[in-house]
């Protein structure tokens, strides 16, 4: 059993065949899926196909993209999200100094805003860093002791991720980890604390090598854990145990 834990299956690709993608992660053996909010109405949405489907669940949250024309009424709407039992966590929030799409100002006030909800509903925040290791890490700094973090599609080198680390932060990887030129990212996963791995597959993007360029799915995750077990060591069943045990520690996943 695994958990697919940052997927956007509320994402308009899935429109025409969502419910046999689900059918599909479940026969691979991906019996939970996080979905994740990226802006009001996605969330919205995250927690509407979570209520329809049992062993899918819902963060609500506003990626650094949508950062500019964050409002009171917005946040008011993501509170009010938050009260659903589907909901398991507050994301995704964070900083992306690559695409830049709003300004680093609000970028830096929405994130800060979301993990004072986390800390407020008692929810770990699942994190987008893109080339901000230094601010996330400061910002994430503030909070340490206060709450659980989730570094989503993680990528960082190995002087961060011992900083990250010694916040406690878990760390999720995603289908890059399988892509012959990610050598610096499979030495990272390799040095990461069992207990801290997650594993995703962020679609509908970034699929892994063997199915690279195409839709991504949850029923793709097998690929990313395969990799990681090979990478690591271990067995495949050994570390599906234990990331799926992790997946379902930071998020307090129950059979809803
Ligand atoms: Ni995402």
């Amino acid at each position: 059993m695994l958990v697919d834990t940052h997927a956007h299956l509320q994402w308009t690709s899935f429109d025409k065949d969502r419910d046999r993608v689900i059918r599909r992660a479940r026969s691979t053996g991906v019996s939970y899926i996080v979905n994740i909010g990226f802006n009001v109405e996605s969330s919205k949405r995250a927690v509407q196909l979570a209520k329809e489907n049992s062993g899918l669940f819902a963060t609500i949250g506003v990626h650094p993209h949508n950062a500019d024309g964050f409002n009171e009424v917005q946040l008011k709407r993501l509170k009010e999200l938050l009260k659903d039992e589907k909901v398991v966590a507050v994301g995704e929030t964070g900083l992306d100094y690559y695409r830049n799409l709003s300004s680093r100002i609000a970028q830096k006030r929405v994130f800060i805003a979301q993990l004072q909800l986390a800390e407020q509903f008692n929810l770990p925040a699942v994190i987008h860093n893109r080339d901000a290791h230094q601010d996330v890490y400061q910002i994430l700094r503030e909070f340490q002791g206060k709450l659980r973090f989730i570094m989503h599609c993680y990528s960082g080198s190995l002087e961060m991720t011992k900083r990250f680390n010694a916040l406690g932060c878990y760390f999720s990887f995603a289908g890059p980890v399988t892509f012959p030129n990610s050598r610096r990212l499979q030495q990272t996963v390799k040095t990461i604390d069992l207990h801290r791995v997650l594993v995703e597959t962020d679609c509908p993007w970034l699929a892994p090598q063997s199915v690279r360029g195409k839709r991504n799915e949850p029923a793709n995750l097998p690929y990313v854990v395969k990799k990681i077990a090979e990478l690591r060591d271990l067995s495949v069943d050994k570390f599906s145990k234990a990331t799926t045990e992790n997946a379902r520690e930071i998020y307090k996943l129950t059979t809803l």
